[in-house]
């Protein structure tokens, strides 16, 4: 697996440290509200497991699950969002928890499909952030990293549902996925 991998951009280390930073101010502005953590399946859980251990508040946790349609390397611009809400949002501060925000359709979905069910707020906290990739106007409250317009995985990000599992976010050998 290791073998596959070009540059690492972001290594455990830094994530660990920024991950604290973030979990730390999340803690100071929601203190006093009523936080609802949804996590964006599958990319967002080594990211969400490690961020709602730094957050130190009572809240509650659960998972949607987001895709853009098949194997690829860049979005296919159709989202799917493959899991209902059977939660309760109607007056809770909510928080989107997502491992990248790249062309921002997946969150502009995302978000639009939460305001239906008329939360008191909406943030969103994605490690990674790739700007220059914007199509939708979509901004994080809270950023982990802006990261290169390079395709990356690690941290739980995938490609082709492989390298998930590597402790930091790498970009991948060119030969790989052409
Ligand atoms: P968006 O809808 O274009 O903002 O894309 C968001 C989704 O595409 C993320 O949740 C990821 O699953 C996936 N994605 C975008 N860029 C990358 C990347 O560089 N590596 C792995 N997945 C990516
Ligand atoms: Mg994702």
């Amino acid at each position: 697996m290791r073998d596959d991998i070009k540059d690492i951009l972001f290594s455990s280390g830094d994530i660990d440290k920024r991950v604290k930073e973030i979990g730390a101010q999340i803690t100071r502005d929601y203190t006093g509200k009523s936080l609802l953590i949804i996590g964006v399946l599958k990319g967002c859980f080594v990211f969400l497991a490690d961020l709602a251990r730094c957050i130190d508040l009572r809240c509650e946790v659960r998972f949607l699950t987001a895709s853009s349609y098949g194997f690829r390397s860049a979005p296919s611009g159709e989202v799917k969002i493959d899991r209902k809400i059977d939660f309760e949002v109607d007056g809770r501060d909510i928080l989107i928890v997502e491992d990248i925000l790249d062309s921002g359709m997946t969150l502009s979905t995302l978000r639009e499909y939460i305001m239906e069910c008329s939360p008191a707020s909406i943030g969103i906290c994605t490690l990674l952030d790739k700007p220059s990739r914007r199509k939708v106007p979509i901004q994080a409250d809270y950023t982990g990293f802006l990261c290169p317009d390079e395709f990356v995985v690690g941290y739980g990000l995938d490609y082709a549902e492989r390298y998930r599992n590597l402790p930091y976010v790498a970009s991948l050998k060119p030969e790989i996925y052409s």
